[in-house]
């Protein structure tokens, strides 16, 4: 029942940067938040964030030999990061996208996503409520339902 929460880079800046768009709750809230559900859940929790692309993919790499599913908010590397989206085909359980703002209502190079070939479901535009959201559904798909 491990699971892993990874962000991307500048997310370390979050209720610091443009709070206007990603509000003002900071990162260490956004991991006290999914620490207290995955208890609730019964979930064992990695949560990690980088600003470096492949730390990110050495985490889907760790998750491939020993989790059940990954919530990933991989920020700017959605946009640009083939080798993040090959690292996660590489991974076989469920796969959720995160994204605070609703990125398709703002620049139009943040509407596609090489990330959303593979998530198994996409959240975006819920604030950082969207963790607890997409931790439930991998809870609910862990446990068979
Ligand atoms: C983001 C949206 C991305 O477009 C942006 O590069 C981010 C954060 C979000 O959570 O809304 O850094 O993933």
């Amino acid at each position: 029942r491990l699971v892993y929460v990874l962000n991307g880079p500048n997310l370390n800046l979050l209720g610091k940067r443009q709070p206007h768009i990603y509000g003002h709750t900071t990162l260490a809230d956004v991991e006290a938040e999914c620490r207290a559900l995955a208890d609730e859940l019964k979930l064992e929790l990695r949560f990690h964030q980088s600003n470096r692309e492949y730390e990110i993919i050495d985490w889907v790499h760790e998750a491939r030999e020993t989790a059940g599913g990954i919530v990933i908010n991989p920020a700017a590397f959605t946009h640009t990061s083939v080798a993040v989206l090959d690292a996660l085909n590489a991974f076989d359980g469920p796969v959720f996208e995160v994204h605070i703002s609703n990125v398709h209502k703002r620049e139009a190079f943040r509407h596609h996503s090489y990330v959303s070939l593979r998530a198994d479901g996409v959240i975006a535009g819920f604030g950082t409520q969207g963790y607890s959201l997409a931790l439930r559904r991998l809870a609910t798909l862990i446990d068979g339902k």
